[in-house]
């Protein structure tokens, strides 16, 4: 793999105060704006968010970001979910793909069935849906690290960040046993919904919860009279790719991906 990184460029003090604040590096550099989280499971590893969905960053862009990155002493990018046009630009960069995402969609009117709660055997579980506060991102960090496992967790601040991804968002809770159980961010842009994220703590799985926290996010977009809802999920995850179909999501024959790649100075 070649490296991504060409010239170390100087960091702005700008970038260490922007990183400092609100805990991600502004990429700069390029027209294609773009920032840095640490991952969570490998704080030397930034993941690259790219503000703009569409935009197709190329080998030079990452080359630009990369520099940035090694100044503020990470190893390896990380990029998000690209799209095949994106992709084949990350490849030229000399990434990797390390993972593979199946992309679904579904049309209004939306599958919202009734929420099965009869399943419920320890304690009380609440099968309706609250707003995500401020003061629970952690909390609801920890649980997206406990589903999803450590090298592909979210920290609060992603989560955070996920929110101003599209125009509006919403993100709700689902509560068991009188603590946060799980969440959904969803949003929308125009008439496209996104499901962004989902979690459910693995000590609390099917009893009815992800679908609680669906039917919601569908609702929500049904009023926004979204037209089109999109969600990706691992090509492996059963039980994600199972809640989608019941909700009426195909997947479509495009594969999204994810590439990694090491930050030379
Ligand atoms: C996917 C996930 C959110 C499902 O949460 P959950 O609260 O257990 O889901 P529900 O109880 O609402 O399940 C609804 C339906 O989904 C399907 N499903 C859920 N888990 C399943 C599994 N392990 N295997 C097969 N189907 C499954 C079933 O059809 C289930 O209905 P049933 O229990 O009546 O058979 C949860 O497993 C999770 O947090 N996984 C890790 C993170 C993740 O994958 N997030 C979504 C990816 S974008």
């Amino acid at each position: 793999m070649s490296p991504v990184l060409r010239t170390p460029r100087p960091t702005s003090a700008a970038s260490h105060a922007a990183a400092e604040r609100t805990g991600h590096v502004v990429l700069r550099g390029t027209e294609v704006p773009a920032r840095a989280h640490a991952c969570p499971g490998t704080p030397t590893m930034a993941q690259v968010v790219v503000l703009d969905g569409t935009a197709v960053p190329t080998p030079a862009h990452y080359r630009t970001w990369s520099a940035t990155l090694a100044a503020h002493g990470f190893t390896a990018l990380r990029t998000g979910a690209l799209a095949p046009r994106q992709a084949a630009q990350a490849e030229q960069a000399g990434l990797v793909c390390v993972q593979e995402l199946a992309l679904l969609d579904v049309s209004a009117p939306f599958v919202i069935g009734k929420v099965t709660t009869g399943k419920v055997t320890t304690g009380k579980v609440t099968t309706g849906t609250r707003r995500l506060r401020e003061s629970e991102l952690g909390i609801a960090a920890e649980i997206d690290a406990a589903a999803f496992g450590l090298t592909w967790a979210l920290d609060a601040t992603m989560l955070a960040d996920i929110r101003t991804a599209t125009p509006s968002h919403r993100a709700r809770v689902v509560m068991a046993d009188g603590r946060v159980a799980g969440f959904l961010v969803s949003g929308r842009a125009g008439r496209t919904g996104y499901v962004q994220r989902l979690a459910v703590d693995p000590t609390l799985h099917r009893r009815g919860l992800a679908t609680a926290l669906l039917r919601d996010s569908l609702r929500w977009m049904r009023r926004g009279r979204v037209r089109r809802a999109f969600v990706n999920t691992h090509v492996e995850n059963t039980a994600a790719l199972e809640l989608y179909r019941r909700h009426g999501f195909v997947e479509l024959p495009e594969r999204l991906r994810v590439y990694e790649g090491p930050v030379v100075r």
